[in-house]
């Protein structure tokens, strides 16, 4: 297997000073295994966490950005803020950004473009809702999200993004997608990347399954070859995620 499993952590809109000083304490015992791990805290416990996580395992990444640069935008964050703060990775067209808060598949390409201009790595996160999947729209969905970043960047860009599969039906819904559906989606995805960018990228580019992800479905999960790692909402906000990325590491070396 040559490339590094990855798992995210995205704690959304949650948190208190002191949940994430105890949480840090977790995190701080998740060992080097072979997997790329960081968190998404919000953006107001951020460099709180980077200064606990100093020295550990684990990276600390944003949730979002914004593709302007820093200016008279009340409530947003330029890409250049996230730099100056020592944040090296963002999240980038999360489902709830793009089906709550209304983001676009140009808007959150534009995003993830800027970011990496600014030398950010992007975890872009796609994903159908129910209704798509029952409109046998998976593919279009899913490829309709990549094509709005393809068409505004180069080949050697995406090897500073990794890809988040996240079914909409199954993000907070602990209704996870079978292994089988979750790797049908991926090599899809991979064969996309094959005939629209280039066969090194589609075999190179890391791609992570999201949605409902806990310490009792990873493990299957982990096992289909085009799941690189996962991006895990409500359960990294407890013990165990360092469960997940024991199971994921532990997996993948045996494969
Ligand atoms: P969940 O969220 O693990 O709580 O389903 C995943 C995500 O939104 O990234």
């Amino acid at each position: 297997m040559s490339r590094t499993p990855v798992v995210g952590g995205n704690f959304k809109c949650n948190g208190t000073v002191k949940f994430i000083q105890e949480h840090a304490e977790v995190l701080k015992k998740i060992e080097n295994n072979g997997v790329e791990v960081f968190v998404c805290p919000t953006a107001l416990h951020s460099s709180l966490l980077q200064s606990l996580m100093a020295g550990s395992h684990v990276e600390v990444a944003a949730q979002n950005m914004y593709f302007q640069k820093p200016g008279a935008w009340t409530g947003e964050l330029a890409g250049e803020l996230l730099v100056d703060a020592g944040i090296k990775t963002t999240l980038i067209g999360h489902s709830e950004r793009r089906r709550i808060m209304g983001e676009s598949n140009e808007e959150s390409a534009k995003k993830a473009k800027r970011a990496l201009e600014l030398g950010l790595k992007v975890v872009f996160c796609i994903g159908e809702t129910l209704a798509e999947r029952e409109a046998n729209q998976v593919d279009a969905v899913n490829f309709a999200q990549l094509e709005a970043l393809r068409l505004i960047t180069v080949e050697a860009d995406w090897k500073n993004i990794v890809v988040a599969y996240e079914p909409v039906w199954s993000i907070g819904t602990g209704v996870v997608a079978s292994p089988a559906q979750a790797q049908t989606v991926h090599e899809s995805l991979r064969k996309w990347f094959a005939e629209k960018v280039s066969a090194k990228v589609a075999q190179e580019i890391r791609i992570q399954y999201g949605g409902s992800v806990n310490a009792k479905n990873c493990a299957e999960l982990s096992s289909c070859k085009d799941i690189d790692g996962f991006l895990v909402g409500g359960a990294s906000l407890k013990p165990e995620f360092l469960d997940i990325v024991k199971i994921l590491g532990d997996t993948k070396k045996k494969m």
